[in-house]
C-alpha cells in the first residue's frame, strides 16, 4: 500500500498510537497526529512552511485541507495550524494557520483563516467562514459568511461535541480492526 506520509526537508510526520490514516491521505513534513485520532480519505495536510499539530482523539474528515503560513518580517512566527483534543473537523473543510482548542465541531465545508483562535467547546456551523484573526468564544454556535455568533450552545450540543469525538474513535477502531 502507498505510504500516506511524505518527508520534507528531513522532517517526517509523527503519528501517535492507534491512529487511523486512510490510504488516500497525504501528510507532508512537520505534521504531528495525537493518539487515537483519525484522518479520513483525501485529506491533505502540508506542514512545509510551518507546522501542523493535531491532538488526541480528533478526527479530520474526508476532503479537508490543512495548511499553514510561512514566517515573514511582518509575522515572525508565521501561522502554524494547531488542533486540540476531541475535535471533529467535518467533510471538505479548510483550516489555514489557525488555532483550535478542545471539543470543537467544525461543520462541513467551513473555512477557518489565518490567526483565528477558536476557544474550547465551540460549534461552527456548516459552510461558515471565519475571517483572519477572529476569536470564537467558548460555548457558542457560529454560522454564516462572514461568521456571526448565533447563540449559546444548548446542553445537548455541548455534550455532542465530546460524543462526536467518541463516535469517531470507535469508528476508526473498527477500521483498524479490519486492517482497512
Ligand atoms: C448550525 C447547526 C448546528 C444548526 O442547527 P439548528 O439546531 O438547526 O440551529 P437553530 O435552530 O438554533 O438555528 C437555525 C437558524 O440558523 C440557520 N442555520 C442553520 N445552520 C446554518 C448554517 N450552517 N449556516 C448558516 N445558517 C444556518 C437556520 O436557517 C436558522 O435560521 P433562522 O433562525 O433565520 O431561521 C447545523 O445546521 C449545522 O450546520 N451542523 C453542522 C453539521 C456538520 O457539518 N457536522 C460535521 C460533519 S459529520
Amino acid at each position: 500500500m502507498q505510504q500516506p506520509t511524505t518527508s520534507f526537508k528531513g522532517i517526517s510526520p509523527r503519528i501517535g498510537n492507534n491512529v487511523y490514516i486512510a490510504d488516500s491521505v497525504r501528510l507532508v513534513g512537520e505534521v504531528e497526529v495525537g493518539d487515537d485520532s483519525s484522518i479520513w480519505h483525501m485529506v491533505a495536510a502540508r506542514g512545509d512552511v510551518n507546522y501542523i499539530k493535531i491532538g488526541a482523539r480528533s478526527n479530520i474528515q474526508d476532503g479537508t485541507i490543512l495548511h499553514v503560513t510561512r514566517k515573514s518580517a511582518g509575522n515572525p512566527d508565521g501561522n502554524p495550524l494547531i488542533i486540540g483534543d476531541d475535535v471533529t473537523v467535518g467533510h471538505k473543510c479548510m483550516l489555514h494557520g489557525c488555532t483550535l482548542g478542545n471539543r470543537i465541531l467544525v461543520g462541513m465545508g467551513a473555512i477557518v483563516m489565518d490567526g483565528a483562535i477558536v476557544e474550547d467547546d465551540v460549534f461552527i456551523g456548516a459552510g461558515t467562514l471565519v475571517p483572519p484573526n477572529k476569536r470564537l468564544e467558548s460555548g457558542y454556535l457560529y454560522v454564516g459568511n462572514p461568521m456571526i455568533q448565533k447563540r449559546p450552545l444548548k446542553e445537548a450540543e455541548m455534550a455532542f461535541l465530546k460524543q462526536s469525538a467518541i463516535n469517531y474513535v470507535e469508528l476508526k477502531d473498527d477500521y483498524l480492526a479490519e486492517g482497512a
